[in-house]
């Protein structure tokens, strides 16, 4: 028996697949708006920790600029000092007397200024050797650098006498 499809029928089977239409579009709406939703907030954390990231890397390695630090300058210039043997006179004087003794700084009687060093000398190298290790006016005693040797003072004493006759 032939069964005809009527208006009404047709009419109600498109209706039902309609609405099976609209709730799977609402469905899947949903789903994509939760879908966005996740992804929008994790690329926020994403973004978040790149940020971070990047703040990390270019952080200066050192917030204090310890060169233009004179306390730390003569800090690193003694931790740079070895003290397994006894350092030559030159080079006490090359790491540590010169930034005075070279340039005159503070009213250091200048390396290789003959006549500054011979009025120094006429008192007696004892007393040069006595006043460098003990300190005299504005020099610290050992040029600030306490770990120093006296002989590694007086060897020092000996070059600066040595470059300035
Ligand atoms: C911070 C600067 C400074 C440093 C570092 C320094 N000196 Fe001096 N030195 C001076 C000054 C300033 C004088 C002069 C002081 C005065 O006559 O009042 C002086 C004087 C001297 C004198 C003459 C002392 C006297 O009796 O007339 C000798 C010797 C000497 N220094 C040796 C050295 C040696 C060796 C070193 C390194 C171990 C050294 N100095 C490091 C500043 C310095």
């Amino acid at each position: 028996m032939e069964h005809k499809v009527t208006d009404a029928e047709f009419y109600k089977i498109f209706a039902i697949v309609s609405v099976i239409i609209i709730v799977l579009a609402i469905f899947i709406a949903i789903i994509a708006n939760i879908f966005a939703g996740y992804s929008s907030s994790a690329s926020e954390n994403y973004k978040v920790e790149i940020q971070n990231n990047t703040n990390q890397r270019i952080e200066p390695s050192g917030k204090i600029n310890l060169a233009s630090n004179p306390t730390i300058k003569q800090e690193v210039i003694v931790a740079s000092i070895s003290k397994s043997e006894t350092l030559s006179g030159e080079n006490v004087y090359n790491t540590v007397c010169m930034s005075c003794h070279t340039s005159g700084a503070a009213g250091a009687p200048v390396i290789g200024n003959n006549n500054q060093w011979s009025d120094r000398l006429s008192k007696g190298k004892d007393v040069l050797y006595a006043n460098a290790i003990n300190g005299i006016g504005i020099m610290p005693a050992k040029g600030g650098v306490s770990s120093l040797s006296d002989d590694e003072i007086k060897l020092a004493v000996d070059y600066i006498l040595s470059e300035s006759n």
